[in-house]
């Protein structure tokens, strides 16, 4: 399989998870922000100041959230962004994070949510806050975001170093822009990347050439 982009930490290949991830080595970590299958309506979010947005590649259809909720073999560990839109598929009850992203306490009735849960396959342990400054869909990233649904790096930073310091290798089998392989390579772990959209792969592959962390990091 040839690759889209390599460095000493970070593998990207262009294609559908369905066929590429099976191919793959297993990963200590399971990182990834997938179509949740609620059917992202890109029109009503294109707000006067925001950036635009686009579709996402896949979120009509629940079956790919079933599909990677059968692929948790692959990996020892998962965090799985957007499952509290599809619990009835998850395998057990597991633990969840809550990612706080107000741009202030005052901040409860912004634009948008003001935070996003993500399902990890932990059987103990607790729940989990992560507060990263966010802002909402209205100029929350300066016109900088390259992906409708990007999120910033500095969340991921901070699932793997405070959650799950010990996994070496990750993986994403959405990448979008590449946000949790910015993240990976900043924290010193190898990570690979699957996005089946061939501009989301050149993002990627721009973000981490430059090495620039996003906004909101
Ligand atoms: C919610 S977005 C991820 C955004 C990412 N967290 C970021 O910060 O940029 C999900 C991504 O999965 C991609 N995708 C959808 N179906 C796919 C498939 N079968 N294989 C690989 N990627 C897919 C979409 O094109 C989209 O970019």
């Amino acid at each position: 399989m040839e690759a889209y982009y390599t460095d000493d930490y970070v593998t990207i290949y262009h294609g559908d998870s369905r066929v590429i991830w099976p191919q793959l080595e297993r990963s200590q970590l399971l990182l990834t922000d997938p179509p949740y299958g609620i059917e992202y309506n890109a029109q009503a979010q294109n707000l006067p100041g925001s950036t635009k947005r686009a579709d996402i590649s896949g979120d009509d259809d629940i079956a790919l959230a079933r599909w990677l909720c059968s692929m948790l073999w692959m990996v020892d560990d998962a965090v799985i962004f957007g499952a509290n839109c599809f619990p009835g598929l998850l395998p057990h009850r597991g633990r969840w994070v809550c990612w706080d992203k107000r741009t202030m306490p005052a901040a409860d009735k912004m634009l948008g949510s003001p935070f996003e849960m993500a399902w990890m396959n932990k059987r103990s342990g607790y729940d989990r806050m992560i507060r990263k400054l966010h802002g909402g869909v209205v100029n929350a990233d300066g016109g900088k975001r390259v992906h409708p649904t990007q999120k910033p790096s500095g969340l991921f930073m901070a699932i793997m170093g405070e959650i799950f310091p010990e996994a070496e290798t990750v993986v994403d089998p959405f990448m979008g822009s590449g946000s949790v392989l910015l993240a990976a390579k900043r924290e010193n772990r190898k990570a690979v990347g699957i996005e089946i959209e061939e501009q989301y792969c050149e993002a990627a592959a721009n973000r981490l050439r430059q090495g620039v962390l996003d906004f909101a990091t």
